[in-house]
């Protein structure tokens, strides 16, 4: 598949599913609790008043709370549907700082004579790519010295994913670990998807940058397509989010876990 064919294919899936992409996440319970800890995660580095390039921003959940924190976004995706959902938002909450433009993040080089001070990407959105270096080799010339790049990713070992082994279920367990990619299955359609190691996300990053930081987002708690899990088990959740947080950010599952959550700093 050709990476404009999987860019096709991938707006067509995202489009059809940002109707009702809003109502879902805040139904479940997970993915509220991965967003704060990646918020958290942020809130560590981004200073006060920046200027925010979100990449792959969806409808704009996160464009909107770091936009309410007093930051200036200009949240930018590839999904007709994702953007059409973002202007919604944009023009119901016209007082905050929030732009939007209809863009594919290896086409940021038409943003060359913008700067900002922070490159934020959430929720494997990056995982529709073959090649980070695609993204990567357009940030040097959009940051300020100092700027911060924080990006969560889909990495190849999920702990959860893996002991699928376990159960017989060898495909799924393993599907991660496919050099060309995995053809994932969307609203009736279908595209690649691929996961990047840390090793793999710093080589991207090259020499421009220095790696600051790397935190597991669903090391050890259930991943977020199992929405009933802490409705139907909740005192075993609230275990698997205390062992979780314990161990989130040292090795390894600072790197094996459904996400990780990357920063980098802009020399
Ligand atoms: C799982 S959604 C996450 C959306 C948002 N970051 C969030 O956390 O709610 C993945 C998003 O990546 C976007 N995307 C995929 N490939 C892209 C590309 N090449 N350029 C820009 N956005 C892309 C999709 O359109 C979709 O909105």
């Amino acid at each position: 598949m050709m990476s404009s064919e999987n860019f096709d294919a991938v707006n067509k899936a995202f489009s059809k599913q940002s109707g009702t992409f809003d109502a879902d996440d805040r139904a479940n319970i997970i993915l509220t609790d991965m967003r704060e800890q990646v918020y958290a995660h942020v809130n560590t580095f981004i200073k006060p008043k920046s200027v925010v390039l979100e990449l792959n921003a969806g409808t704009g959940i996160d464009a909107l709370h770091f936009a309410s924190q007093g930051h200036s976004v200009h949240a930018t995706d590839l999904s007709d549907g994702m953007i059409e959902q973002l202007n919604e938002k944009i023009k119901k909450h016209s007082s905050l700082s929030i732009s939007s433009q209809q863009l594919s993040y290896d086409s940021l080089d038409v943003l060359h004579k913008k700067k900002f001070d922070y490159v934020f990407s959430n929720f494997g959105g990056l995982n529709c790519i073959d090649d980070l270096r695609k993204v990567t080799k357009h940030l040097p010339g959009l940051l300020h010295a100092g700027a911060y790049v924080t990006w969560v990713i889909m990495p190849p070992v999920c702990p959860w994913e893996l002991a699928g082994i376990f159960k017989g279920r060898f495909r799924g367990a393993l599907r991660r670990f496919h050099r060309d990619g995995v053809m994932a299955h969307l609203e009736g359609e279908y595209f690649k998807t691929y996961y990047f190691s840390l090793q793999q996300i710093k080589e991207a990053f090259g020499n421009d940058f220095v790696f600051i930081k790397s935190e597991g987002l669903g090391a050890i708690i259930p991943q977020p397509h199992r929405p009933d899990f802490p409705v139907k088990h909740p005192s075993l959740y609230k275990v698997l989010r205390a062992v979780d947080k314990g161990v989130r950010n040292n090795m390894p599952f600072n790197r094996w876990a459904d996400h990780i959550i990357v920063t980098f700093q802009r020399k």
